[in-house]
């Protein structure tokens, strides 16, 4: 899908791009058992949130973050000179891992051809540790499935999940839905920067950048009403 130039003006800046917390990261790094001198891969790392909680959390690790829009590694690269941030493909590793991480990023390929590549990527006792956004109700609002159906036509219930990371030889060790905090860890500052830069846009008539700000605040407000509906679902699981 082809982002317009305003997407990328309202996100640029933010320090994540999909829900996340400091709390849920630590619950999948000590399930994982990862070490303390672990080498953990962040698989589409974004703008590095992520990173730098992992940093915070396990100093002693050697961190590489892969993200194919090279202004996000050229974030880190500024912000986290500690890690190693490569414009690359997720889905080719570098090297071998404890962990590999990812936050978000598996939709966008299939969970199931990411998990096949990084199971190829793991040290003998790693694990792979990811979020995902599923289905929670059986009978999810109209709304929802409308929005759900343009962002992420592919996107599950938790049987199916559960079955497309076994059916890539996996064993799920531990899984929980993330909660709201961090969900608004990604929507608060995404909210914020969408009422700094719409006052300009509209004073200037710039169609496309209302109709960016109108789509995100949109996504916001269905978390807000109906987002009982789905949830992002983090899995840690090693290969079977
Ligand atoms: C929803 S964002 C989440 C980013 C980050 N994990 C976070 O929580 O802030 C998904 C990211 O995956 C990246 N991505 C998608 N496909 C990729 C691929 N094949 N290789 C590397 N990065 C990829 C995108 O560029 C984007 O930054």
């Amino acid at each position: 899908m082809d982002l317009p130039a305003s997407f990328f003006i309202l996100h640029s800046g933010l320090k994540r791009e999909a829900p996340g917390d400091a709390e849920s990261l630590g619950w999948a790094l000590d399930l994982a058992r990862t070490p303390a001198r672990a080498r953990i891969l962040d698989a589409g790392c974004g703008p590095g949130a992520d990173l730098a909680l992992l940093s915070d959390l396990r100093p002693g690790a050697d961190l590489v973050g892969m993200d194919l829009h090279a202004p996000f590694i050229d974030r880190i690269r500024a912000e986290q000179p500690h890690v190693t941030a490569l414009a690359a493909d997720m889905l080719v590793p570098d090297g071998q891992f404890d962990l590999i991480w990812s936050a978000g990023a598996a939709y966008s390929v299939g969970v199931e051809v990411a998990l096949a590549a990084w199971r190829a990527a793991l040290k003998p006792q790693g694990a792979v540790a990811f979020s995902d956004c599923l289905w929670r109700s059986a009978r999810p609002s109209t709304t929802a499935q409308a929005f759900w159906a343009r962002e992420y036509p592919g996107m599950c219930d938790l049987p199916g999940h559960l079955a497309k990371v076994e059916a890539t030889g996996f064993r799920v060790i531990g899984a929980r839905w993330l909660g709201d905090a961090a969900w608004q860890a990604y929507y608060d500052p995404l909210e914020a920067r969408i009422a700094t830069l719409r006052p300009k846009a509209e004073a200037e008539g710039d169609a496309e950048m209302i109709a960016v700000l109108d789509d995100n605040q949109a996504e916001i407000d269905l978390w807000r009403s109906h987002g009982a509906d789905y949830g992002y679902y983090l899995t840690v699981a090693v290969p079977a």
